[in-house]
C-alpha cells in the first residue's frame, strides 16, 4: 500500500469515530461525504486531459479539492489554480503531496469555500464529488461563470460505464 493510501485509511477510521469531525463539518457547512475520489496521478491526469480544452491558460478554482491531486494536474494546463478544501483531516496526505509536487501557479486554501468568496475570481470552477453535488455547484458559481461537475459530465458522456442507480442518486446525496 502506498504512503498516501495508508495515511488515508487511517484518516477514514479516525473520521468515522470522531465527534469532533461531525461538529466541524456542521460548523463549516460541509455537506459532502468525506470520501476522496481522486487519490492517484493517473486518475487526476485523465480528468485534467478531459478538462484541458476549457482550462488551458485560464484561472481555475477547485471546490473541495481533497488532497489536491486533481488541482495539481490541472495546474500543468491552467494559468493558475486555487484549490479550496475545508477538511483538516486530509492534512497529512495533503502535506506529503505539497512537499513533493506543488507548483508555483497552484495555491491551496484551507477553509470553507464561502470564506473566500469575493477574494478569488476564476474563469472556471471545478467540482469532483458524488455527494452534495448541487450545493458545491452553487458555491462554485460564486467564483466563476462556468462550473464543471466533473463526474456529472463523465457520466452523461458514457452512461453505460457507470452504475445506473449510483448515478441517479448523485442528485440526492
Ligand atoms: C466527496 S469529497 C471529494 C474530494 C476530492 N474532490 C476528490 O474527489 O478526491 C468532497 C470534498 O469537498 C470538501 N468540501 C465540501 N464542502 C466544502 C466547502 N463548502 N468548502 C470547501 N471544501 C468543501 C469536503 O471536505 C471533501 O473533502
Amino acid at each position: 500500500m502506498s504512503d498516501i493510501r495508508r495515511m488515508l485509511s487511517e484518516v477514514y477510521e479516525t473520521m468515522e469515530i470522531s465527534k469532533a469531525y461531525s461538529t466541524f463539518a456542521e460548523q463549516h457547512n460541509i455537506r459532502s461525504a468525506p470520501i476522496l475520489t481522486v487519490i492517484d496521478d493517473e486518475m487526476a491526469d485523465l480528468i485534467a486531459v478531459h478538462l484541458a480544452p476549457r482550462i488551458a491558460g485560464r484561472t481555475v478554482v477547485e471546490i473541495g479539492g481533497g488532497i489536491g491531486i486533481l488541482s495539481l494536474a490541472m495546474a500543468s494546463v491552467a494559468k493558475s489554480v486555487f484549490c479550496i478544501e475545508a477538511n483538516p483531516m486530509w492534512a497529512a496526505a495533503f502535506t506529503q503531496v505539497l512537499l513533493e509536487k506543488k507548483r508555483r501557479n497552484l495555491s491551496y486554501l484551507f477553509g470553507a469555500a464561502d470564506e473566500f468568496v469575493g477574494y478569488i475570481r476564476a474563469d472556471v470552477a471545478a467540482i469532483c464529488t458524488h455527494s452534495d453535488v448541487e450545493g458545491m455547484k452553487l458555491i462554485g458559481k460564486q467564483f466563476a461563470p462556468e462550473v464543471i461537475d466533473v463526474y456529472g459530465e463523465l457520466i452523461d458522456g458514457n452512461p453505460g460505464g457507470f452504475d445506473r442507480e449510483a448515478s441517479r442518486l448523485r442528485a440526492f446525496t
